[in-house]
């Protein structure tokens, strides 16, 4: 059983240990707040079997914790990784997994130095229809891949944190994180971002970012839409010689179609998930790798990590 420490109790760190709720893999051990009754009141509403830390430090160097799941804002995500490993924990960090490149690569430096676990929570990179995807492109059931596209779009305007640059705001660190994974992931890692246009507010946070990339050797183009101000479709396509696959809900996989190349549908996947949100993959994961004494997930390998990383500094530098 992997035994969770959740650091930062915030709205997705609720989600994810209600999901986690009668897991019999992973189970939420200890939960931490800057604020003690902030954790105490966190843990009687998801996780009373918890226990409750007052204050980060004191989670990081508990021997009651496996893993420390990081879900702090984004711009804290790298001081609270380097305190988790510097104490030898393994840990799970919430998209966007760091601010730079730099600062990922001295994450994994000081992993890797001490046989530390690390992961970056892209949470869609672990789920079963995502692999569906993968395996249905690697059978060549689309032949070689030509066009993707997927759009990610939330009315998430007001919510503070997204708003704030100190805290890492804007449409691209919150959502575009997820649709450069989607294009690593079906246009492959030799891809480059040729176009950017973003609309920002004075603050400087991008609250819409569309963006083009394509294959080193020009045979693939991607075309990607993020925003905070408008509920979008979320869907995606992937595009291939002889056909293609369409994906409902890039953020949250509901279904995955398999189409020819004369829209005839060949093979339909509903989501038929029987836990309440696919937070659990990556944690399932987590634990797996854990158990088998592996630094890195297999489904969001370090590589993966540093490629979304490069890209994110690429597309930031020509907003
Ligand atoms: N995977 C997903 O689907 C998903 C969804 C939403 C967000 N996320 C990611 O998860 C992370 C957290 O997002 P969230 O929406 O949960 O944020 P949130 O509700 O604002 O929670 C963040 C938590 O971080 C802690 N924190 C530490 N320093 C802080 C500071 N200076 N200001 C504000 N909070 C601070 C707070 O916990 P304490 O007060 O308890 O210390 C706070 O509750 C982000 O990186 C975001 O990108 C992922």
């Amino acid at each position: 059983m992997l035994r969770v420490g959740i650091l930062g109790c915030g709205n997705i760190a609720a989600k994810v240990a209600d999901s986690l709720k009668g897991n019999k893999k992973v189970v939420i051990a200890g939960v931490a707040s800057r604020e003690r009754n902030k954790a105490k009141k966190f843990a009687a509403n998801h996780c009373p079997d918890a226990k409750v830390f007052s204050g980060y430090e004191k989670l990081a160097a508990s021997d009651e914790i496996n893993l420390v799941y990081i879900a702090t804002p984004n711009t804290y995500h790298y001081e609270h990784a380097i305190l988790c490993i510097k104490e030898y924990k393994n840990v799970l960090i919430e998209k966007p997994f760091a601010m730079s490149k730099a600062e990922v690569d001295s994450i994994f430096f000081e992993a890797k130095n001490r046989n530390v676990f690390v992961a970056e929570a892209m949470w869609t990179s672990y789920l079963p229809l995502h692999k569906t995807v993968l395996d249905w492109i690697a059978k060549g059931r689309i032949g070689a891949v030509k066009y993707v596209t997927a759009n990610l779009g939330y009315d998430i305007a007001n919510v503070p944190r997204l708003n704030s640059p100190v805290l890492g705001g804007g449409s691209y660190l919150d959502l575009g994180v997820y649709t450069t994974n989607f294009a690593l992931s079906f246009m492959g890692d030799d891809i480059k971002v040729s176009r950017v246009f973003a609309r920002r507010l004075s603050s400087g946070i991008d609250r819409d970012t569309t963006y083009s990339m394509e294959s080193e050797d020009g045979s693939i183009l991607g075309n990607f839409y993020v925003t905070m101000c408008a509920d979008t479709d979320k869907d995606g396509v992937i595009v291939g010689e002889r056909g293609k696959i369409k994906l409902s809900n890039i953020n949250n996989y509901r279904k995955v179609e398999l189409l020819s190349s004369e829209d005839t549908l060949l093979e339909e996947i509903v989501n038929k998930d029987a836990y309440i949100h696919g937070y659990v993959y990556e944690f399932e994961s987590c634990a797996q790798a854990i158990s088998k004494g592996l630094i890195q997930a297999p489904d969001m390998p370090w590589a993966r990590t540093i490629r979304i990383a490069q890209i994110n500094d690429t597309i930031r530098s020509m907003m």
